[in-house]
């Protein structure tokens, strides 16, 4: 393995897309744990290569097995209307999930799993390099901030990590059965774009300035 990755050998002077495609490739194949028995697609992630923020979700549902694309589903149309709260829509980001197949009957994902499996979002998270990580809901946040404390205790509030800025809100698929998640959601995605329009795309330095306030 080259160049820090963990799931692949990057060529010199791959482009991102050339690197997220290798390891789309590599997930294509994977056999590293149970669930590969029973997905349709995997579904690695998609979206802007270049993206200043990579959202992060639990792993695929029904809909995403079947198309092998990350938020298709129900969650996926309430993902759209909260990014519209921060001015972004899907072609800004990127989204990718903790696991990159879905769990048989929608149940949570198992330790083991998210340890075989994550290496693949690390290896995306390296590859892009954004400045935003918005975790959404409990796993994605609890493995991007090594806690074990609650995203309800966590979310709307910008954590700096390295050269990353953490930002953790609710799972979208929460606002589907609860209003008031609704509200939080919509409240924390508009939060976000005031630090997207405050902290500058070229600034390396995610400590300073609103993304610390
Ligand atoms: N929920 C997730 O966490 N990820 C998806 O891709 C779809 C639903």
């Amino acid at each position: 393995m080259s160049a820090g990755f963990a799931t692949i050998v990057a060529p010199e002077k791959a482009t991102v897309s050339e690197l997220l495609d290798l390891i789309a490739q590599q997930v294509a194949g994977c056999k590293r744990c149970g669930l590969c028995a029973g997905r349709t697609n995997t579904v690695p992630g998609s979206g802007n290569p270049h993206a200043r923020v990579m959202l992060i979700g639990e792993a695929p549902g029904k809909n995403e097995d079947l198309k092998g694309q990350p938020f298709v589903g129900a969650a996926g149309k309430n993902l759209g209307e909260f990014l519209s709260f921060a001015g972004l829509n899907r072609d800004d980001v990127f989204i990718a999930n903790i696991l990159k197949c879905r769990p048989p009957s929608n149940r949570n994902p198992q330790p083991e799993e998210i340890e075989l499996c994550t290496p693949y979002l690390r290896d995306q998270v390296r590859a892009i390099s954004p400045q935003y990580l918005v975790t959404m809901g409990n796993f994605a946040t609890q493995f991007i901030l090594k806690t074990q404390k609650g995203i309800t205790s966590l979310r709307g509030t910008p954590i700096s990590v390295g050269k990353f800025t953490v930002f953790p809100v609710f799972h979208p698929a929460a606002a589907i059965y609860d209003r008031s998640k609704r509200a939080v959601l919509e409240q924390d995605f508009t939060r976000l774009g005031v630090l997207l329009s405050t902290v500058s795309s070229d600034e390396s330095d995610p400590s300073s300035g609103a993304a610390n306030s």
